[in-house]
């Protein structure tokens, strides 16, 4: 239940009775409510003074009017203190209603009806032959975080890979390929081994330059669809992606397609000729290019002189195709802040091409640098994480902590599977995507503090207690819930929905990661400070729902954000 809705229908109902003359334009709506510094002064305050001067009255004489005119202390009762109403909700109404909402809902909890509407999320979008570094985390989980965010609010979320799987280094790379290389030791070394073909090709090309040609002229058969070039280079492919595909499956990420900058090679064409039919393209250095200098930016880079396509090219091509096909509301692309400009010049041609929805419906969600242990990740300085070790090692130090602190749990490996993993996710997407992060694993694998593995504890917490417990069936007594400690974790959950919400607003996952927090938080302050299963079974049932809808609210949280929860840890 919306508590600031339901005291806010309240404060109307009886403004419109103590005051039937007034104008309904003047009647104040829920964001007029205060949440007074000290719970003393109740859950809510009206400042009284808003109606002063359309009322013609001393804000203190209208404050005891509307404490005169409320009635239904089964919401809240109303105090007059000087020019303020304060309302003091009526507590046991407050936690069974929340209660039922939670307890009704399960995970479906502050999720909203399919709306019709369509969002298409590109994010993490790899480059071919090129391994995963930290530097990759933030668009891949924040990416499935929205994805998973916007599904919960009923949209349709389309995930897109927009592979980076075009451009002359491939042309190289077979090169390199054809001179050194075999499947053999490729299938072995995977990566790592096609990374060590390209840089030998380019140390030998320092002393022999003519050995640049070799590279161009396998670039060209892959732009002729030459079968032994696409073959070789589809194998490259695919070594990549099995090995991506392992990393997603530990952070439990999947995409409806993997269509990336190869796939909009045949169709590019239709840029280029409306671009020309519309006059916007100029030739420039030889280049062909949209000016955007009414814009103060540098001309967007469509062809180069040799009639090579460019990035910004198979972009706008693939904006009009995800347009096509998936009739988007929405177009988001979770990419670094590096890309600002590139995204700016991209929506911007779309617009001068006529295509109005670019202005209000494409969105770039940046976000910013990841460094390690204080540390700039530096690929020329050799000082690269990858992510794959990155989350073997999260592993590995989480199975060590847990071996201490739990020696006893039942499936330790997978447990610590979900604590590692969830802290590495959990760290990234603790603060607003566009602050910089700089990761450290005594912060990140910390029980205490904001943290994967605190949340996460909490939550089996919760489960335990529950688990201990066994089945009560009487009539829970929310009385038993009208203490301060109670009612701040009712409070957490019924502000949850909200935190969804903005969420989804701002592109911004750090929302439920706060969220879920806090209800974590203000669930164990409670636990310190109260017994749970004591005393009438009515109130322990009462209880035992809290501690209910917590666990229920904190595996929801930890599910939008991409966190597992694990029963026992
Ligand atoms: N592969 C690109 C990179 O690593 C990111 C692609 C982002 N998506 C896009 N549609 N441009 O920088």
């Amino acid at each position: 239940m919306d508590i600031r809705l339901a005291v806010s229908d309240l404060l109307q109902e009886a403004i419109l009775k103590a005051f039937p003359a007034l104008d309904k334009e003047d009647l104040p709506g829920p964001e007029t409510l205060e949440i007074p510094p000290d719970s003393k002064l109740g859950d809510f305050a009206f400042p009284c003074f808003r109606l002063a001067k359309p009322l013609r009255m001393a804000p203190p004489r209208i404050a005891q009017m509307i404490v005169e005119h409320t009635d239904r202390p089964e919401v809240a009762t109303a105090e007059q203190v000087s020019g303020y109403v304060n309302f003091f909700f009526n507590r046991v109404n407050f936690a069974r209603n929340t209660l039922k909402d939670v307890l009704d809902k399960g995970p479906r909890y502050g999720s909203e009806p399919e709306n019709g509407k369509t969002v298409v999320l590109d994010y993490s979008s790899i480059n071919i032959a090129k391994r995963f570094h930290i530097g990759h985390l933030s668009t891949t989980v924040l990416g499935n975080s929205l994805r998973r965010i916007y599904t919960h609010l009923g949209w349709k979320a389309i995930g897109i890979n927009h592979l980076g799987d075009w451009g002359t280094q491939f042309g190289t790379m077979i090169a390199a390929f054809k001179r050194w290389g075999d499947w053999e030791s490729v299938e072995k070394g995977g990566i790592d081994a096609l990374t060590a073909l390209y840089v030998r090709f380019h140390e030998e090309e320092q002393k022999n330059p003519e050995m640049a040609d070799e590279g161009r002229a396998w670039f060209k058969r892959i732009e002729d669809g030459d079968p032994e070039a696409l073959a070789i280079f589809n194998r490259f492919k695919d070594l990549t992606l099995r090995y991506a595909k392992g990393v997603y499956e530990l952070l439990g990420i999947t995409f409806d397609s993997y269509n990336g900058e190869a796939f909009y090679n045949d169709k590019m064409g239709r840029v280029i000729d409306e671009l020309k039919a519309k006059n916007l393209l100029i030739q420039s250095e030889g280049a062909w290019v949209v000016d955007l200098e009414d814009y103060k930016m540098p001309p967007c880079l469509i062809l180069k002189s040799d009639g090579a396509t460019l990035y910004a090219t198979r972009d706008l091509a693939a904006a009009l195709w995800r347009k096509d096909n998936y009739h988007f509301d929405k177009s988001l692309y979770v990419v670094a802040y590096q890309q600002n400009l590139h995204f700016k010049q991209v929506f911007k041609v779309l617009e001068l091409m006529g295509y109005d929805w670019a202005k209000t419906q494409m969105e770039h969600v940046a976000y910013g640098m990841v460094s390690y242990e204080g540390r700039a990740m530096s690929t020329r300085e050799g000082h690269v994480v990858y992510l794959d070790d990155l989350l073997k090692r999260a592993q590995e130090k989480a199975l060590v902590i847990m071996q201490e602190k739990s020696p006893d749990l039942e499936d330790m490996e997978t447990a610590a599977r979900s604590v590692g993993i969830g802290a590495v996710v959990f760290a990234t997407l603790l603060n607003n995507r566009i602050k910089d992060i700089d990761f450290w694993w005594d912060r990140a694998l910390n029980f205490d503090g904001d943290t994967g593995p605190y949340v996460q504890y909490t939550h089996a917490r919760c489960r335990s207690v529950l688990k201990k417990a066994g089945e009560v069936t009487d009539a829970p007594d929310y009385t038993a819930l009208e203490n301060d400690e109670a009612q701040a974790v009712l409070r957490q959950i019924s502000l949850f929905p909200e935190a969804i919400r903005k969420a989804q607003e701002d592109n911004e996952p750090s929302s439920v990661t706060r969220a879920t927090i806090e209800v974590a938080k203000a669930f164990n302050k409670y636990y310190y400070e109260h017994r749970i299963i004591e005393g009438e079974p009515s109130k322990t049932a009462a209880r035992l729902e809290m501690v209910r809808a917590a666990s229920e609210v904190i595996r929801l949280g930890l599910d939008l954000i991409g966190v597992e929860a694990p029963e026992a840890m």
